[in-house]
């Protein structure tokens, strides 16, 4: 299994260009299903979540081409016989779940297996479950699998218990050719929420007010192939904002969207960090005093919960005491072992994490234990004293693209061993 090796104590500088977003992509390419044309994504983010879910859709016998050295996925559905992918890479990948919405849409029916365990919490699906019911399909879960039918979908009001990402863009996709209209209320916010909803419509879908907590989607005959360029990362773009703060460094960092980083601005100017934006750049300063802040996790337009973790690992090194409260999944603080483990002063207590800035971290084995776990170890290693190795780096190539040249390229003193 590769690891990553870090040498803290590096100041970085230069420029980093961010990638696409992987929870862009991920529905985009699970929305192609919806046509028998192709559809072409253009600036794709190479990373392992990618390729799980191609491979997911070749296993019903998908054509998909990734040309890495272009970045560029050609997808044709127009061969798919089965509605029941790969068990086993189903599992590898929670987001395979997002098939579900398109299979019922254009094929009236899927098999598929339930997600196991996750590393951050339960992770239901019946919100999922509850809008394709709503639109007319019949649902039953039983031996490992859930299943849908329908004879028809027909547009319905559906109200969100909670505004799930995963939720509103299945529902959404499900809906598109469905009879008449379809709102979902309390619905996600993200930006992916809206890539997803402009991916539709220039396929010929007629869905309004992505972007806000109530989108309308009034189902259309049918949906022709397109073209793509899915929005920035801005969790990676995050991560490097970060990697500056927690380095005392000043870099620039191209591939961004200010609007959807407010959150993460908000948080980092309150601490002292700089950051001027110009158009798709900006300039991250973090070399005067940061103070400790209070963070709480929140749906789009809040704090989002994919950087609690690095913001977790830049508060350890923070002189004061800051209190992180995770509101969206509840077992995601696995992260808080490791960072200890490294000498930061953390405790957890449920949902909140008092983090007390220590000094100095020093290096050691730790593991990811997850994506967002992982980059964070990473960035706290870029401060440690001496050699930090974190291990279990597929969780990493999960959602970086290159997460180590990247580094390298600012100055960080890191590299991969492969194994
Ligand atoms: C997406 C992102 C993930 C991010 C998360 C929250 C992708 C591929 N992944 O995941 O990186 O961390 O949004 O911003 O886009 N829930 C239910 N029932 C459901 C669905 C969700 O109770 O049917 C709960 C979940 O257990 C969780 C919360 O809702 O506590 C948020 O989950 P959700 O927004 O659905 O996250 P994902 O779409 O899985």
């Amino acid at each position: 299994m590769d690891k990553i090796v870090v040498k803290g104590g590096n100041t970085l500088s230069g420029e980093v260009k961010i990638s696409s977003a992987k929870n862009s992509v991920l529905p985009i390419i699970a929305a192609s299903l919806l046509s028998s044309d192709k559809c072409i994504i253009n600036n794709a983010p190479m990373l392992e979540d990618v390729f799980v879910i191609s491979d997911v859709l070749r296993s019903v016998s998908a054509d998909i081409d990734i040309d890495n050295t272009r970045n560029k996925i050609v997808i044709d559905t127009s061969s798919i016989c089965d509605c029941e992918p790969c068990g086993e890479l189903v599992r590898k990948l929670r987001a395979s779940f997002l098939i579900m919405g398109p299979m019922i849409s254009r094929y009236g029916k899927f098999k598929i297996s339930l997600p196991g365990g996750c590393n951050i919490g339960t992770r239901p699906i019946d919100l999922h479950l509850k809008g394709f019911n709503a639109l007319g399909a019949d649902i039953s879960v039983g031996h490992g699998y859930v299943e849908a039918k329908a004879k028809k979908l027909v547009g319905n009001n559906i109200y969100l218990d909670f505004p799930s990402v995963g939720a509103t863009e299945n529902i959404m996709m499900a809906a598109v050719m469905a009879e008449g209209e379809t709102t979902i209320e309390n619905c996600a916010e993200e930006p992916e929420i809206v890539d997803l909803s402009n991916f539709l419509n220039s396929m010929g879908a007629n869905i309004i007010g992505a972007g806000s907590d109530t989108i309308r989607i009034i189902g259309v005959k049918e949906l022709k192939g397109t073209n793509h360029i899915p929005i920035y990362d801005r969790i990676e773009a995050g991560t490097f904002m970060i990697a500056a703060a927690i380095t005392k460094s000043r870099f620039k960092i191209n591939g961004v969207n200010e609007q959807h980083l407010k959150p993460i601005i908000a948080k980092l100017t309150e601490m002292g960090v700089e950051i001027k934006v110009h158009g798709e750049s900006m300039i991250v300063d973090g070399t005067g005093d940061l103070i400790p802040i209070d963070i709480k996790t929140m749906p789009y337009p809040g704090f989002p919960t994919d950087m609690q973790a690095q913001m977790m690992g830049l508060l350890c090194s923070i002189k004061g005491t800051s209190v992180i409260t995770e509101t969206i999944f509840e077992n995601r603080f696995m992260h808080a072992v490791e960072m200890k483990r490294m000498g930061a002063n953390i405790k957890i207590d449920g949902r909140s994490a008092v983090v007390e800035g220590v000094k100095r971290l020093t290096g050691c084995q730790v593991k990811s234990t997850d994506l967002r776990a992982g980059a964070a170890l990473v960035l706290c290693g870029l401060v440690a004293d001496g050699v930090t190795e974190v291990t279990d780096v597929y969780h990493i190539d999960r959602g970086y693209v290159n997460i180590e040249e990247k580094l390298k390229n600012l100055g960080a003193n890191i590299y991969r061993v492969c194994g």
